[in-house]
């Protein structure tokens, strides 16, 4: 059986420090917000070349918070992309906004800087390209395009935890970042979690209050605000664990080289490709097979895990019909919809499993 991640193996290479972490924390009694939080604001922050850090208890809590400090509100609209997580969409609809979709390019599945202009309109108070599978966006042009209508750009870096573009950190090159310490992310806490890494002193302030009810000081309440804050564990947590994420992309890294030479014969399951000035992370490792659900079923038989980032676009999901999009409006992130497979890939996982499940690819005739 290979899984698609094994948290059980990170937490044993870790356990005498995040236990010490935790006990730490059970005796602080510092369980929400509190100084482990505060230490790792600075350190995340710092890690991504932003000037503020501020935790929260999701990644769809930061885009939410992200998004209202950028100055978005109800009956605004946000230029996105379809193909990603639900989250990104939903922080956009919390707010009373629209989402604008733009389709994304096919090399890299992120936002086409060609077709973002066209999708801009008086409106539009915010961009929100997704940095999707560890890989960032095309961030020139797009921040190009934004400077000149005066848009402030908010990276969803949920799944990109140090990736860089032209030697910048995802989360450090648009207004604010925006990342998830879910468990499976590069950066995973034991629980929920989230963070906006922000250049702006005045929106790092508001959100700030936005996650903690709006308050300047106790029981004094500026704005209305949300119950968004990150718990102490998370915070003892996530510090330990940003000591090992450069060693564990590395290894990321290295399983994604080895699953690229192994596959560069095959014509029918394409490795991803990493993009010229772009260091990929790969929190997902997807590669694309016209017979994706045939090939899936025979990796399945042969104990090896696959998942599906992401079966169904955004906007041909029926919690978003109210968008009014149909079919065909999206053909980029339709196809990648049908074709993309996710292969098992962590830090923990040796060079014998990624061996072990090429040659299961190999062996299903369709693909070899
Ligand atoms: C692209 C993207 N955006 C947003 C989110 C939401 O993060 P969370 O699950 O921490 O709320 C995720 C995480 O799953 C994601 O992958």
């Amino acid at each position: 059986m290979i899984p698609m991640l094994d948290l059980k193996a990170q937490y044993a290479a870790l356990k005498p420090e995040l236990d010490a972490a935790v006990l730490g924390v059970l005796a602080s009694a510092q369980y929400v917000l509190g100084d482990e939080v505060a230490a790792f604001e600075r350190e995340f922050a710092a890690y991504c070349g932003a000037a503020h850090g501020i935790a929260v208890n999701s990644g769809t809590s930061a885009l939410h918070l992200a998004l209202l400090a950028a100055g978005v509100g109800p009956g605004d609209e946000v230029v996105t992309v379809p193909f990603t997580f639900v989250a990104t969409v939903s922080a956009i609809c919390y707010i009373g906004a629209r989402p604008v979709f733009v389709d994304v390019e096919p090399a890299g599945l992120t936002m086409d800087p060609a077709r973002l202009e066209a999708a801009i309109t008086p409106r539009t108070k915010a961009i929100l390209p997704v940095h999707l599978y560890g890989q960032t966006a095309d961030m020139a042009p797009i921040m190009e395009i934004a400077g000149r209508h005066g848009i402030p750009v908010v990276e969803d870096a949920c799944q990109a935890h140090g990736a860089e573009y032209r030697g910048r950190r995802a989360g450090g090159i648009g207004v604010s970042g925006c990342f998830s310490f879910y468990p499976g992310k590069n950066l995973g806490a034991c629980g929920e979690g989230g963070m906006i890494v922000a250049s702006d002193e005045r929106q790092a302030k508001t959100m700030r209050m936005l996650r903690d009810w709006g308050q300047s000081q106790r029981y004094h309440h500026e704005v209305k605000g949300f119950n968004y804050r990150m718990d102490g564990i998370q915070g003892a947590i996530l510090r330990v664990k940003l000591r090992h994420l450069d060693a564990w992309t590395e290894a990321r890294r290295a399983h994604a080289g080895r699953y690229m030479r192994a596959l560069a014969g095959s014509s029918r399951a394409r490795p991803p490709a990493e993009l010229v000035g772009r260091r990929h992370v790969y929190h997902v490792y997807a590669v694309r097979t016209p017979e994706r659900d045939r090939l899936r079923r025979s990796l399945e038989e042969a104990g090896i895990q696959t998942g599906l980032h992401y079966p169904v676009p955004v906007h041909l999901q029926r919690a978003h019909a109210d968008l009014g999009h149909r079919a065909g409006d999206f053909p980029v992130s339709e196809a990648a919809a049908r074709e993309m497979l996710s292969l098992p890939i962590f830090p923990e996982m040796t060079a014998q499993q990624i061996a072990a499940v090429v040659g299961a690819m190999h062996e299903d005739a369709h693909v070899g």
